[in-house]
Parts: structure tokens; C-alpha cells; sequence
């Protein structure tokens, strides 16, 4: 069932509660990264501009239910103050009389942040009171919190059902677009590239895109399971043991459809995890390369990046979760690098589904050359594998 969107919603002089994901990350109280503040203004700038006095909440971090000035939302507060054209006020406080008096006394066009919604157990125990603390600050619910949408907490769920109209934000409608809708009929050639570290934390991925993609590219260090399973010696590449079985049980899987699952066909394995490390291409694993004994496979090699490129300029869709190696070192980066650098190149719809592909992106500045990039991790793998997400299912039905 369709859900509300804040579209349909009257926020003239309504006090409107926006989940928001600030989950921004912090160095020396100082934010490093605030692309997800700015993925919140679409929907924050429309309320305001339609009148309504905004009550923004927000987790950061994983307090514990505790209150803790590490985790305060107060560098978040400023940040947003220099962003939008409302004022911002922010007491520190999450509920209570004092914030229910701030919440009232708002005038059309301005907003509280309110403090951090995890310095309460009540928040991710879902716990209806907590919901209804939150609920009688509002008239009216958007949830535009995309990054957390897949945790069914008070602020994101529970709270729902004690307003009269919960929605959707424009990030989470544009997330649930790209993540679920464009892929429902994709255009063809649909390539997904998946890398990372386990096979396990991608299983649920792979076997739900397995019936529909073209072909999988995998790379980063869940190859070596694969590599492995297939009797390849990986030398002291990462390897997760269980997930040996499994990705035995994908390969024949992938064959059993039809669908490429296309392995890098050489890696670049390197005596130490380090930028000044010894690196060597090895030889095609179906020519016999194999990794050292005491090296390590850190990045795919050549002829695989060439394979993976050519693969690349031929699609028409591609989602990509997951790095080929690791590239935050420079000499284990011209993997991810050059795969990038395809994407940025193509014509396709290029869908980044969060994490840490997100951050190399960002890192080799092509962000502006791609479809989209999801603001969620967990929240675009589990909406990848088809599973609802709780934030989302607790919106008002269209009807
Ligand atoms: C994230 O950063 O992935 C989201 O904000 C969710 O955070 P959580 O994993 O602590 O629930």
C-alpha cells in the first residue's frame, strides 16, 4: 500500500515532528561530514516555506539510553542554523514541559532540533509512552530519516500511531525510488557490484538480485571466499571461514539462473596493510596465480579492473555496495578508484547503495556524476534484499 507523503500534508502553522538521520560524523566536537544535514533540507525547506513550525529529533551515535555530551546533538544545531532560512533553536532537551512550551511557542517558519532521542531507553525499545512524549510535541509526523528506517524505534515507528498523519520525507521517497522502485523493472543491462568484507553480510543481497541481475561483479575482500571455495590458494588474504559454504552454495546458485557472477580474474596481493607496503600483480587465477603464502590479496588486479570496466560501459543500470579493496590507503585504492571513474563515465542510472562506496566516492569527488547515492548502510542492504522497512511500513496508509 502506497504510504503519505509530506506532499499531502497541510503544514500551515501545524507543529510538524520530522524524523531526521544526524547520525553525522564527529571529530573533536566538530562535524566531518554533514551531506546527511543537507539531504534533510528538501523536505525541511517545503514545510517551513508552507508554513509550518518544525520539531526536528534525531539520534546520534549509540548512547545507550543515557544521557552523554559526546553523542549531544548541539554541533548538529549550528550547522543546520547556517543551512536553512528558520531560525533553529535547540534547548538540549528531548521531552518534557519544558520542550512541549517551545514546541507550542514556535511561530510559522521555525524550528526546534530537540536533543538526542537515544539518551532514552525508551527509544529503541520502542516504547509506546516514550512515542507518546514525543507525539503530543506534534500535530502532524514526517518520517524522513532513511538511515534509520530500517530500525523499528520510538522516533521512527512507535510514534506513528499516536498523531493523526504520519509520512514520508522527500530523502526517504527518493531512497525508496532508486533502491527499490528502479529496480523492480530495471533497464537492462542491470550490473550490481558488491564488495566488502563477508560474504555473509551480503547473502541477503546477493540472493535477491541473483533472480533479477544480468550479472554481479564481486570484488573487495568477500572474494577471497569465493576465490577459496574454488581451491585457489588466498595466502593471508581476510577470510571469514563460514563464509566459504556459502559462497560455494551462491556460485551454483548463479550458474543454477544463468546470471554472471563474475569474480575478479586477478588480485594485487601486498606483504603488509600499509601505504608503503610490497604490492604484485599475480597472475590470472585460471592461469594459475595464486597469493603468496605470507602476502595478502588488498585490491583487485589489471585484467580484472579492465573485465570489471568493460562490464561497466555495457550496462544500462548499476548498483554499487561495496568496495574493491581497500582504498583508503592510496596504493590499495585504484580498484574502487577505477570503478568509479566507469560509473562516472557511463550513461546508465548508477545507484550507490550506501556505506562505504558512498565515502569513496566522495573521496575521488564524483559524487555529482552519479544517478544517486543512498544516505543509508543498513537501510539500503536491507531494503536491496526486499525486506520492509519498519520507519516506513508505520506511515499512514494512502488511501
Ligand atoms: C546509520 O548510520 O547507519 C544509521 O543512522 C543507523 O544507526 P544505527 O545502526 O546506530 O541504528
Amino acid at each position: 500500500m502506497p504510504k503519505l507523503s509530506f506532499r499531502d500534508l497541510d503544514p500551515n502553522g501545524k507543529r510538524v515532528l520530522v524524523r531526521v538521520d544526524y547520525n553525522v560524523p564527529l571529530k573533536d566536537g566538530e562535524i566531518t561530514d554533514d551531506t546527511r544535514i543537507r539531504a534533510s533540507l528538501p523536505t525541511i525547506q517545503d514545510l517551513l516555506d508552507r508554513g509550518g513550525r518544525l520539531i526536528l529529533a534525531s539520534h546520534l551515535g549509540r548512547p545507550k539510553g543515557a544521557r552523554n555530551e559526546a553523542f549531544s546533538l548541539a554541533p548538529v544545531a549550528k550547522r543546520l542554523g547556517e543551512l536553512v532560512t528558520g531560525k533553529v533553536h535547540f534547548l538540549g532537551e528531548t521531552i518534557g514541559a519544558k520542550v512541549e512550551e517551545a514546541a507550542n511557542g514556535l511561530a510559522p517558519g521555525e524550528i526546534l532540533l530537540l536533543e538526542n532521542v537515544r539518551f532514552f531507553p525508551g527509544e529503541t525499545a520502542n516504547d509506546p509512552e516514550f512515542s507518546q512524549q514525543l507525539a503530543a510535541l506534534a500535530d502532524l509526523y514526517v518520517n524522513d530519516a532513511f538511515g534509520t528506517a530500517h530500525r523499528a524505534h520510538a522516533s521512527t515507528a512507535g510514534i506513528a500511531q499516536h498523531v493523526d498523519q504520519a509520512a514520508m520525507g522527500a530523502l526517504v521517497e527518493r531512497e525508496l525510488r532508486y533502491l527499490q522502485g528502479e529496480l523492480e523493472d530495471p533497464n537492462r543491462p542491470f550490473v550490481v557490484i558488491l564488495g566488502g568484507k563477508k560474504v555473509s553480510d551480503k547473502i541477503g543481497v546477493i540472493n535477491a538480485l541473483l533472480e533479477k541481475a544480468d550479472t554481479i561483479l564481486i570484488g573487495g575482500a568477500m572474494q577471497y571466499a569465493f576465490r577459496k571455495a574454488q581451491g585457489h590458494a588466498i595466502g593471508k588474504s581476510y577470510l571469514n571461514e563460514s563464509d566459504v559454504p556459502i559462497a560455494k552454495e551462491l556460485l551454483e546458485k548463479a550458474e543454477a539462473t544463468g546470471t554472471r557472477l563474475l569474480l575478479p580474474a586477478d588480485s594485487l596481493e601486498a606483504d603488509d596493510f600499509s601505504d608503503d607496503a610490497k604490492t604484485n600483480n599475480i597472475a590470472p587465477y585460471a592461469e594459475g596465480g595464486k597469493i603468496r603464502d605470507d602476502w595478502e590479496g588488498i585490491d583487485i588486479g589489471q585484467k580484472a579492473i579492465e573485465e570489471f570496466c568493460a562490464v561497466l560501459k555495457e550496462a544500462k543500470t548499476v548498483i554499487w555496495n561495496g568496495p574493491m579493496g581497500a582504498f583508503e590507503i592510496d596504493a590499495f585504492a585504484k580498484g574502487t578508484k577505477a570503478v568509479a571513474e566507469a560509473l562516472a563515465a557511463s550513461s546508465a542510472t548508477t545507484i550507490i547503495g550506501g556505506g562505504d562506496s558512498v565515502t569513496a566516492v566522495n573521496k575521488f569527488g564524483l559524487s555529482d556524476q552519479m544517478t544517486f547515492m543512498s544516505t543509508g548502510g543498513g537501510a539500503s542492504l536491507e531494503l536491496l534484499e526486499g525486506k520492509s522497512l519498519p520507519g516506513v511500513a508505520a506511515l499512514t496508509d494512502q488511501s
